[in-house]
């Protein structure tokens, strides 16, 4: 059974354009368990105690170490628990959301989902696939004015997640109905496993 673990990032729910393809995408992997992480209902940023917390083992965490790792730690259990990641990218003032920052900032974790090594950083999830649905006004993906997908599959990378698809309705300001005419056949093509 293949888990789809769905993120939006877009802060409007009703009239978003990434949404309305990671909808697309979910709905191509008829049969799957799907986990929804809708970022309009904000994530809290870290703060003092979760950056010391996450710095100590479990056994020294203070009682208010570990309730500020507590929502980290399920964000992590849902993304190990899926195959698939499919994320709702607005690009927002060239850059991802500030509500997709903070699960990063939440879910990238020392130990838990990247590990120090003689050899350098080494991420610790594999086997993942992640799919960006990306939508911008007028920012082509790709250009030099492009910082939310170059940083995503940096991070992504970074902790083991090298296995990253981008469909995108970019430059919707230019023409939005060919553009998420080309985000749809992009989805409509993407390979899904028996
Ligand atoms: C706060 C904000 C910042 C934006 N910044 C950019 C930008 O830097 N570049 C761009 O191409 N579009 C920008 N846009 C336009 C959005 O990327 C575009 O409206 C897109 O459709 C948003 O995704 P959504 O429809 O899923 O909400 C911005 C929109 C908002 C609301």
């Amino acid at each position: 059974m293949t888990t789809v673990l769905r993120i939006d990032s877009s802060a409007s729910t009703k009239t978003s354009i990434s949404r309305a393809l990671t909808d697309r995408i979910v709905a191509r992997f008829d049969g799957a368990d799907v986990i929804t992480r809708d970022l309009s209902q904000p994530l809290p940023q870290i703060d003092e105690t979760w950056v010391n917390a996450r710095a100590k083992a479990p056994a020294d965490r203070t009682d208010d170490e570990a309730s500020a790792l507590a929502l980290s730690d399920t964000l992590i259990a849902e993304l190990k628990a899926a195959d698939t990641i499919v994320i709702g990218l607005p690009v927002y003032n060239f850059g991802v959301p500030a509500a997709l920052k903070a699960w990063i900032d939440l879910i990238a974790r020392a130990g838990v989902t990247f590990a120090y090594t003689a050899d350098g950083p080494k991420g610790l999830l594999d086997g993942k696939r992640v799919i960006l649905a990306v939508a911008s006004g007028g920012t082509e993906v790709g250009s030099g004015w492009d910082f939310a997908t170059g940083y995503m599959r940096h991070v992504l990378g970074f902790i083991g997640i090298t296995e990253v698809e981008i469909v995108a309705a970019d430059r919707l300001a230019l023409g939005a109905e060919a553009s998420i005419k080309a985000a749809n056949d992009a989805i409509d093509a993407l390979k899904i496993a028996a």
